[in-house]
């Protein structure tokens, strides 16, 4: 009743919706973007004279706390909380404020004041954050009143999702908890909620436990800092006192105080325990809980081993008296399941226990814990590995093999939280990765991000209720300093942020570019290294084969930048729209801004003869990377930075594939793009060959080309292997020599 009445009001004041106000289009720049702002007439100046007003309780005035505290930071002074007449800034708790209590808020600005009324408490919160955002926005600062000229306005919000998260790698490199605090703080200012902290993996354990102090004093440093120099050379745990000693671990003080700081700003922060794999740090204190009773052998618990359960419900104890959290994460993924199965006591649980095979016996110790988990109240999550051999009902997943997990899980009626690699995981690739410091692969700029829908499409209404949220994820293999850390998240962040709060009808691709790059230089401003969205112009292309030509169009993560652009030799000339090339255009292009020209894109764009045509396969493509199957190779789409884009078509074996061009006809060029990108085992071929034929049994070879970038070069390098010569025929034949592991191929060229 008390909110029909109070947005009635509100509608006599506001034009709803509209973002424009008696001065013209004025633009916010929060982010995430609020369900609804509705403008007004007039100004409210927040200045020194501003006093505070709240309802009582603890948390409300804890709340108030933190706005004073964003005050006194912001400007140096605090609001005065003395009840008295004149302009206020109130904060209360209405349940009615808007129609989902939880985490929803209004932010209402009059001339006399500003209201912001919470849902409940942790609504009251993000108003506050996002009274922060506009304070943080230089065009209501008013230098000369030291303080805000803020537009009358109402902004009616809350999140798409309850669960928003972040999770942190500390074990593969170790960041103080002073950082992690820093972490959350910038989480709370993007509405973020969920910080999953990965305290255990191979690299090292980092949370005290009294029980067992020696998983501290043995296995939380290791024997070098260089984490993959360390995985695959000696690959040791020191004491730290040891020369060289690389690694750390937080008190159980350090992590009440996380933990405490976290909950002030709505953060939960979700422990990680990893089990059964990912515990070889474990097994070498304690290697009689592995399969072998060796230390350095394998990563796996001997699941058949009841000690393992004493050991691990005996960490949980402590674990659970230091995180409150509903959910306790338990790892889950990629457990080797070989050691189990020469294990005499792990094929005695599996007959005991009347499992089917190994999978089953992965499943029998994550239900077991979860068992566990749920009779002190808590709820277990898992690695999207956690399905395989079935799962407890209240048990959720965290899908990280694609989408497909978090699918199934909600089908089973498992409550779900998306993570999917190619959206979501920040340890990727986020700009060309020949401009950046070396990284695990993939790529993900911000605009990936930005693009993920955590709900997938095939799920019905009842199925779409299990999908909690979604969350980014950084591994630290190559991470080292927090300021990387910082660099990898951010802007990606943002975009995470308004995947999981905005509605999805809010979100809006070219805005968010004028955001991010305002958020960008507020980060930076603040001290923290947020990565510059990149200046290269993405080129790209699609074939229109009723009319024989290439589109093209670029695109770039600035907001809105002059773009020029050549085609050949011509003369430059700036981009508007897209155009068109018939046969074969050399494009280059770059960004021109108050720095100059940025680097320059180049592209060869083909309308090429073999488009369309069919390709019949001598060797197998590799089903993990088929991209458009039968039709990738002369779609006229070319691969791009990532092999994982569905446009490069990987192979273990040789390459060796036939186009069919339809008729005999004169020949006279091929190529071929190949990727390498030695960390994942992706190698160019040693050499491509080109044979063709009338009848497409006699081959005759007309050209060869020899690989010469060396196969230890560490970085990203994509290589079109260019074959021109005169030939005829009807059938062209592409052979590649595989050097080792995967060849990732993608466009075959023909003239
Ligand atoms: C994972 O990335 N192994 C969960």
């Amino acid at each position: 009743m008390r909110f029909s009445i109070v947005c009635l009001v509100w509608l006599g004041i506001f034009v709803a919706c509209s973002e424009s106000n008696g001065q013209g289009t004025l633009k916010l720049q929060l982010i995430p973007v609020p369900e609804k702002v509705s403008f007004g007439e007039g100004v409210f100046l927040l200045d020194q004279g501003v006093g505070m007003e709240m309802d009582e309780g603890q948390e409300l005035e804890r709340c108030g706390e933190l706005l004073n505290a964003m005050m006194l930071g912001e400007c140096g002074y605090q609001l005065q909380s003395v009840k008295k007449r004149g302009k206020m800034i109130r904060l209360r708790v209405e349940e009615e404020a808007t129609d989902r209590v939880s985490e929803s808020y209004r932010l209402e600005i009059t001339p006399d004041g500003l209201d912001i009324i919470g849902g409940d408490v942790k609504g009251v919160f993000y108003g506050i954050q996002t009274l922060g955002q506009l304070l943080a926005d230089p065009q209501f600062l008013d230098e000369k009143e030291k303080g805000w000229r803020l537009p009358v306005m109402q902004i009616v919000d809350r999140p798409a999702f309850p669960y928003r998260g972040l999770h942190l790698d500390v074990s593969r490199h170790f960041f103080p908890k002073e950082f992690v605090m820093k972490c959350i703080d910038w989480m709370a200012f993007y509405k973020l909620n969920r910080l999953h902290w990965h305290l255990t993996d191979a690299a090292g354990w980092r949370i005290e436990i009294k029980k067992f102090p020696e998983l501290t004093r043995r296995a939380a440093w290791r024997a070098k800092e260089d984490y993959l120099g360390w995985w695959n050379g000696d690959r040791r745990y020191v004491t730290c006192d040891s020369a060289g000693a690389y690694g750390g671990y937080y008190t159980q003080d350090e992590i009440r105080e996380v933990v405490a700081y976290a909950t002030a700003r709505q953060v939960t922060v979700i422990p990680e325990i990893e089990m059964p794999g990912h515990s070889e740090e474990v097994l070498a204190v304690y290697p009689e809980l592995g399969c072998t009773g060796k230390p350095y052998r394998n990563g796996e618990f001997c699941v058949g081993n009841e000690k393992c359960f004493e050991f691990v419900e005996e960490v949980l104890t402590e674990v659970l008296a230091l995180f409150p959290s509903e959910y306790i994460h338990v790892g889950g993924d990629e457990a080797s399941k070989a050691a189990w199965k020469v294990c005499p006591k792990c094929q005695k649980r599996i007959k005991e226990e009347h499992l089917k095979d190994e999978a089953e016996l992965q499943s029998y110790m994550v239900r077991r814990v979860g068992k566990w988990l749920k009779s002190k109240g808590r709820k277990l999550i898992g690695w999207d590995e956690i399905l395989e051999g079935g799962l407890a009902p209240e048990a959720a997943v965290m899908s990280w093999r694609g989408e497909k997990g978090g699918i199934e899980a909600a089908r089973m009626g498992h409550d779900v939280v998306m993570t999917p690699g190619a959206f979501c995981y920040f340890d990727s690739y986020q700009a060309d990765p020949q401009t950046q410091p070396y990284a695990i692969g993939g790529f993900t700029p911000y605009l990936k991000t930005y693009s993920y829908h955590p709900v997938p499409e095939d799920l019905s209404a009842e199925e779409a209720r299990h999908i909690l949220g979604a969350q980014a994820n950084v591994w630290t293999e190559y991470i080292t300093t927090s300021e990387h850390v910082e660099y990898m998240i951010f802007p990606r962040l943002l975009a995470l942020a308004e995947v999981v709060w905005s509605p999805e009808a809010r979100r809006d691709r070219e805005d968010f570019k004028r955001r991010v790059e305002k958020h960008v230089a507020l980060l930076r401003a603040r001290g923290v290294n947020a990565f510059k969205p990149s200046d290269r112009v993405e080129i790209l292309t699609e074939p229109e084969e009723s009319k024989q030509q290439m589109k093209v169009w670029f695109d770039t993560e600035r907001y809105r930048p002059e773009i020029r652009y050549r085609l050949n030799d011509g003369e430059e000339q700036v981009y508007t729209k897209p155009f068109y090339v018939k046969d074969s255009a050399v494009v280059r292009a770059a960004v021109y801004d108050e720095g100059g020209k940025g680097g320059e894109s180049m592209m060869r764009v083909d309308y090429h003869r073999g488009i369309g045509h069919k390709v019949a396969y001598r060797t197998r493509y590799s089903g993990a990377y088929p991209a458009s199957k039968e039709v990738t190779l002369t779609d006229g789409f070319r691969g791009g930075l990532t092999y994982s884009d569905g446009r490069w078509q990987g192979f273990l074996t040789n390459v060796d594939v036939v186009v069919d061009m339809g008729r005999v006809c004169d020949l006279s060029y091929v190529s071929a793009g190949f990727m390498q990108l030695i960390g994942p085992g992706v190698y160019l071929p040693d050499y491509v060959a080109v044979s063709v034929s009338e009848d497409g049994k006699d081959f005759r070879e007309v050209a060869r080309v020899k690989n010469e970038v060396a196969v230890d070069k560490k970085e990203l390098v994509i290589k079109d292997f260019t074959m021109s010569f005169q030939g005829r025929g009807r059938y062209v034949r592409l052979f590649a020599k595989k050097h080792s592991g995967f060849q990732f191929v993608d466009e075959i060229v023909i003239y």
